[in-house]
């Protein structure tokens, strides 16, 4: 069973989908981690993102290495995220890490993060999730956690929101069947609450 929870910087995704996996007991895939990850690598090393990406190896949860070098240090940063958002506009890339997000979620039960879960990665999947926020919202709960300015943050996000739109390919939008989530003025548990009680798993 694969839960998909999609929406733009900041709705939360990553906080709610992580401890839903934690509740009912399925995995987790972070995809926007891929992202960035072969963002950290292009920056690096430059290269076509295809190639970076066929490079990718994911260890363990949480860690990224590309062509043998560890970039998990390096992909929260704002840089990432902009170098991210940018490269996820190449069709190649996206097929790549598409087919492999695939594999992994063709076994087991998880709860899947990114822009395109419930449209492309998983359109048949059990449950889908579409995470929104004010902007203001969502740019201070980042400022918070990079303990930056929300200013800052909020015009990085504006930015990158519309690139992810915009997109030719694979852009960010609510699947047809996913059920809208605002969780401006809510608390994580009750985000989680809900999502918990939708996927109708009895041991929520
Ligand atoms: O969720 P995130 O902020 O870690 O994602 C970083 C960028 O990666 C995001 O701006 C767009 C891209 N992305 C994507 O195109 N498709 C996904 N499934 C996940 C992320």
């Amino acid at each position: 069973m694969v839960v998909a929870i999609d929406g733009p910087a900041g709705a939360g995704k990553s906080t709610v989908a992580r401890a839903v996996a934690e509740r009912l007991g399925f995995a987790y895939l972070d995809t926007g981690a891929m992202y960035r990850a072969v963002a950290v690598a292009v920056l690096a090393r430059g290269g076509p993102p295809a190639a970076r990406a066929r490079e990718l190896e994911v260890v363990g949860a949480a860690r990224y290495l590309v062509g043998g070098h560890d970039v998990t240090a390096g992909i929260r940063s704002p840089e990432a995220a902009a170098e991210a958002s940018r490269i996820a506009t190449d069709q190649s890339l996206r097929d790549a890490l598409v087919e492999r997000q695939r594999a992994v979620l063709a076994t087991g039960d998880w709860v899947a993060e990114g822009r395109d879960i419930g449209t492309v990665v998983v359109p048949d999947a059990a449950l889908k999730v579409y995470l929104v926020a004010s902007p203001e919202e969502r740019a201070a709960r980042r400022a918070r956690e990079l303990g930056t300015d929300p200013q800052t943050v909020l015009a990085d996000q504006t930015l990158r929101d519309e690139q992810d739109r915009r997109r030719e390919h694979s852009p960010l939008r609510a699947a047809e069947d996913a059920v809208e989530l605002d969780t401006t003025g809510l608390t994580i548990d009750e985000v989680v609450e809900e999502v918990v009680v939708l996927t109708g798993e009895p041991h929520g």
